[in-house]
């Protein structure tokens, strides 16, 4: 489902992403890790969770030290990784309620994911790689390879779509994997440090993309240990040992990102390139 934002309309939407009393811990006893446990709770002791809830339209920066928590984080937002306790209601759905087949829908659906790695497939074309969603999804060949198509031109790379991932530059490839992850015309882009493997180049036109996914109505969670990058967002969680101590608002939800200009000269660029 697309969701166009509608500037005459107050938001005060149900947020998309609702989390309450949300912990996560790894290991037993002693070991026990608590990658995200919230503040104490001061009727038991132990950790309360985490709360938060993320408004259709956001584009939130999620920062913090490395092992604070950001990816674990991340991954239950994405539904690739199940809470030792508290819930997450998607879409006003809790999650926790899903079997593995309707999880496996909501992730195909509503959910598309950039990891810093870029996680492309070896010796598979750019267009084979943005097809594969839509494969799962079930769509027929013709059509796929004419959304594949279009989702490739719109990250600027209709010309490299039958370039294998070693024949890409950094920023390319990442660009293949943004075209992935919205060519099922997902509500939601879930980044884990998307630039974290590029140079500042391909770094701003990655951030563009992102920029204009998020203008056209898309909620963006995005992992990242840079200013420059937090800067693109229109609010900024940092997070300490598993708990959000920060939430900083820089721009309303219901407006543009704060770089989109500039950026989208910076896309032009990526596009000659
Ligand atoms: N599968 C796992 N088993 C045990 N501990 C884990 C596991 N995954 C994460 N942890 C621990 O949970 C904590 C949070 O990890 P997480 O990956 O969320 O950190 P992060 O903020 O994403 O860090 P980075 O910036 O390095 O990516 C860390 O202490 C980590 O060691
Ligand atoms: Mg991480």
């Amino acid at each position: 489902m697309r969701h166009v934002i509608d500037k005459r309309v107050p938001a005060h939407p149900v947020p998309v992403i609702r989390i309450r009393r949300l912990t996560k811990s790894y290991g037993h006893g002693d070991a026990t890790v608590h990658a995200l446990r919230g503040p104490d709770d001061p009727a038991t002791g132990g950790p309360a969770g985490v709360d938060l809830d993320i408004e259709q339209g956001d584009y939130v920066a999620v920062m913090g030290s490395s092992g604070s928590g950001k990816s674990t984080l991340m991954n239950i937002l994405g539904c690739l990784d199940v809470p030792t306790s508290g819930r997450y209601l998607l879409d006003g759905v809790d999650v926790g309620h899903l079997d593995e087949q309707q999880l496996s829908l909501v992730r195909n659906r509503k959910i598309g994911f950039v990891f810093q790695s870029f996680n492309l497939i070896p010796r598979t074309t750019a267009l084979a790689q943005v097809e594969l969603p839509l494969a799962y999804a079930g769509v027929r060949a013709s059509e796929r390879r004419r959304r594949a198509m279009a989702a490739l031109s719109l990250v600027g790379l209709a010309e490299r779509a039958g370039h294998k991932p070693n024949e890409l530059s950094g920023g390319q490839q990442q660009r293949v994997a943004v075209a992935r992850a919205l060519v099922t015309a997902p509500a939601m882009l879930l980044a884990d440090e998307p630039t974290g493997n590029l140079d500042s180049r391909s770094t701003e036109e990655v951030l563009a993309l992102i920029d204009g996914l998020n203008a056209t109505g898309r909620t963006v969670v995005l992992i990242t240990h840079e200013d420059e990058v937090a800067r693109h967002a229109k609010r900024v969680l940092r997070l300490v040992d598993g708990q959000i101590v920060d939430d900083v608002r820089q721009a309303p939800v219901d407006g543009p990102p704060p770089f989109l200009y500039e950026t989208h000269e910076a896309y032009g660029a990526g596009v000659r390139a």
